[in-house]
């Protein structure tokens, strides 16, 4: 079985990567060949199976379409910028998070296989008025041009599937809290940075309050649910080939003390308390909670508690 990742290179993209890896097939299919795409060329990571790496733009169709003249069985497509930059650099986020998308959509109908295609949107993608709960039926409303572009992916997606083109399966992630690494241009980057600088020894700035709620999610269980999705069997999708996967919802004052509860108490004094509007601005808009039924039926993973968050940063990715 083929597999390309695009976004290889990336935090999620590398993790899957590697998950795939010790898992050696997927619904029973052994791999033979993974491929990990992403704008500049990744280190493939070790596996018992074929690994390559390639540097490959996916907002230039031509190179798409070379990249998939032989076609994958299973498409990950994780390629993307993040909110905060999306929202500066509009054309930007318009060429490689939708015209990107619709690339890979296009290539991979061209292959003729209809290949299972597994989209990472995020729950940017609701937003505006949604009334007293987020469910499997509130309607998209992005407040952010990132948003706006992960749901019109998910409509492409929706409409290459019913055509038979490709067998879509998109899944609006929650914040994946501990991210590892440096700050990013994502407006949620504080989410991680809160704890990943403290937890290594040095300060961040929190830019909303206390109360403010994170709709997130750990790295382990998010790969966990990128592979669940390469695996739900079609029919079991249904009509609506998108959904929110399951998270938790947390207080950044609960996260905090859960980092306290697992780590001692030194990390939590390094935080700062600076408010900054535009960041909150972006966040408020976002969901801090949601209601994930259709996901936990078809038996996507679910977070434990926070604690797990700060845990497995300390296991997998600290940098001391
Ligand atoms: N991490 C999160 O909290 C989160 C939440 C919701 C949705 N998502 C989505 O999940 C996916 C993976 O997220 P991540 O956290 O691993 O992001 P990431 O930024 O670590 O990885 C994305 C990768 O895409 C690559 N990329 C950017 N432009 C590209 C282009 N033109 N062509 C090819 N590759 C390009 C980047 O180099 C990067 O390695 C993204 O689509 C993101 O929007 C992530």
């Amino acid at each position: 079985m083929r597999v390309l990742i695009t976004g290889g290179g990336g935090f999620l993209g590398t993790k899957l990567a590697a998950a795939l890896a010790k898992k050696r097939e997927l619904n029973g299919h052994e791999l033979t060949h993974v491929v990990q795409s992403d704008i500049f060329e990744p280190t493939p990571v070790e596996a018992p199976y074929k690994t390559t790496g390639i540097a490959l733009d996916v907002s230039d169709k031509d190179a798409v379409n070379a990249a998939l003249a032989e076609p994958f069985d299973v498409i990950f497509h994780l390629a993307a910028i993040v909110s905060g930059q999306a929202e500066l650099e509009f054309d930007l986020g318009l060429n490689i998070n939708l015209f990107g998308s619709l690339n890979l959509f296009e290539a991979a109908r061209q292959g003729g296989n209809k290949p299972v295609f597994v989209y990472t949107s995020s729950c940017a993608a609701y937003g505006g008025e949604w009334g007293d709960e987020i469910t499997d039926f509130t309607f998209l409303n992005p407040q952010t041009s990132y948003g706006a572009q992960k749901a019109a992916g998910e409509l492409l997606l929706t409409d290459y599937s019913r055509k038979g083109f490709l067998d879509g399966r998109g899944l609006r992630l929650p914040s994946v809290t501990v991210r590892p690494g440096k700050p990013n241009a994502a407006a949620s980057s504080f989410m991680s940075s809160i704890f990943r600088e403290p937890l290594q020894g040095e300060s961040a700035n929190c830019p909303v309050g206390e109360d403010y709620r994170v709709w997130n999610s750990a790295p382990r269980t998010v790969v966990a649910n990128l592979v669940h999705a390469a695996e739900v069997p079609e029919d079991n999708w249904g009509m609506n080939r998108c959904l929110a996967i399951p998270g938790q919802s947390v207080r950044v004052g609960d996260m905090v003390q859960a980092m306290t509860n697992v780590a001692g108490s030194n990390a939590a004094g390094l935080i700062t308390w600076n408010e900054d509007k535009f960041i909150q601005k972006i966040c408020e808009g976002w969901p801090q909670d949601m209601k994930t039924d259709k996901a936990i039926r078809l038996g996507f993973h679910q977070d434990k508690g926070f604690e797990d968050n700060i845990l497995w940063f300390l296991e997998d990715d600290i940098q001391r």
